[in-house]
């Protein structure tokens, strides 16, 4: 089955209308239980940072390799200039343990427009707040041209690459493994600190009034749990299954136990913008979350999954007003964001929880095929120019 852009946004659309009218009487249970304000967890936002239909994995990369020969005024990929000086912004300070990050154009279903030359910007940018940043598919050339940007930066930072899991007969998960593969072979384990196979899969199979646990959820585990397998037997065929570990991401309410079962480590989206919670309880409503849906269930299973927050974030404008306030008293800007900051990165460096910020960028695709506050998630504007916030001074471990 074919990726098709106009029932994902179906989809998107009735999950959203399913969580306002039914979602809260689903988890009304576990809320009273948490002793947490009405809402729940759900993270609509990286399902579409997917890989598209059936193109192959040659055919989007035309524009991948264009830059190398062409002019020598950047940080191109013959090497001409020297990517590892680079002005650093004062502003700015490893505050994050990690970072959600996309590059821009690295999606097949809008031609796959990202470049080595952008990717070795954000990477010298995002290596002055983060150590670990966090792709979510491989389509593209989009890890070899983090890995890249990371050895012509010099730059510390280790990479949880992804590769995004559809329910398509395995047809986007085998090539972006190829991606993968290759990535690894060309770059080996040095900068590569897991790889994370699916985000959001089971979300999307069971929808968001299903149980990750039920029949159907069984259904969706097991195609998720042969891409996971698959994945190792990989690693283990290239000599670096010792080195790699395997994990999968998906929202917070939404893990299947027989999936956690499998992996190394399991990102959860934790959102408390979707939980209706105001700015300044956004970080308290995260940790306890995290806490009880996600490290508590955990750590009671054989293989102990580790457990990081996948995505955590506040939106800093919406493009309708309809979306400007998350039906709660949170509402979408800087202040918002330079609260969830201030309330929210310190305290899980101290406490040890470990986080991928959601995000680094505005995502301008994503705000004009979603609209609302889907694009506006950033840390820096769509232009790489830090949003009216202070960045915490507290260092990540
Ligand atoms: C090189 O110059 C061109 C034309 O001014 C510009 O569009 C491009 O972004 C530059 N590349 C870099 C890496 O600065
Ligand atoms: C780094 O770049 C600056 C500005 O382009 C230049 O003046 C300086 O010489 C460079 N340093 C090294 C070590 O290349
Ligand atoms: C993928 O990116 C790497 C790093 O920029 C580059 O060396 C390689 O040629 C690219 N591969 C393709 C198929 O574009």
């Amino acid at each position: 089955m074919a990726y098709n852009i106009a029932d994902e946004d179906k989809r998107r659309n009735s999950r959203r209308t399913k969580w306002l009218i039914g979602g809260g009487v689903l988890f009304l249970v576990i809320l009273i239980a948490v002793g947490v304000s009405v809402g729940v967890v759900l993270s609509n936002r990286n399902k579409k940072n997917n890989s598209s239909s059936g193109s192959s994995s040659s055919n989007g990369d035309n524009s991948n390799g264009g830059n190398g020969g062409s002019g020598s005024n950047g940080t191109d990929s013959s090497g001409s200039s020297d990517a590892s000086n680079f002005t650093k912004d004062p502003n700015l300070h490893k505050a994050f343990y990690g970072m959600a990050y996309t590059p821009e154009g690295a999606l097949t279903e809008f031609g796959c427009t990202n470049t080595l030359e952008t990717t070795i910007k954000d990477i010298q940018l995002m290596s002055q707040l983060t150590t670990r940043v966090r792709l979510y598919a491989a389509d593209c050339n989009q890890t070899e041209q983090v890995l890249e940007a990371i050895v012509q930066t010099n730059v510390d930072m280790k990479v949880y690459i992804g590769n995004y899991i559809l329910d398509d007969n395995h047809e986007a998960y085998n090539r972006q493994k190829e991606f993968i593969k290759q990535a690894i072979q060309k770059y080996g384990t040095k900068h590569i600190a897991g790889v994370t196979v699916g985000n959001e899969f089971m979300l999307n199979y069971v929808g968001s009034t299903g149980d990750p646990n039920g029949a159907t959820g069984d259904l969706g585990a097991a195609i998720l749990i042969q891409d996971i397998e698959d994945t190792r037997a990989m690693l283990k065929e290239i000599g670096v299954d010792s080195e790699i570990p395997v994990g999968n991401s998906d929202a917070g309410s939404y893990f299947s136990t027989k999936v956690l079962s499998a992996v190394d480590y399991g990102l959860s989206n934790v959102h408390a913008w979707f939980a209706q919670t105001s700015a300044a309880d956004s970080a308290a409503w995260v940790f306890q979350f995290f806490d009880e849906q996600n490290v508590v269930p955990a750590a009671a299973l054989p293989n102990k999954p580790d457990m990081y927050i996948a995505e955590s974030g506040w939106p800093t404008k919406s493009s309708d007003a309809e979306h400007a306030t998350n039906g709660g008293p949170g509402v979408a800007s800087e202040a918002g964001l330079q609260d969830f900051l201030d309330t929210f990165v310190c305290q899980a460096n101290t406490q040890g929880v470990k986080y991928f910020f959601f995000e680094m960028f505005d995502e301008d695709w994503k705000d004009k095929k979603f609209g609302g506050v889907e694009g506006w998630w950033g840390l820096f504007n769509k232009d790489r120019t830090l949003k009216n916030v202070k960045i915490p001074t507290c260092t990540a471990p």
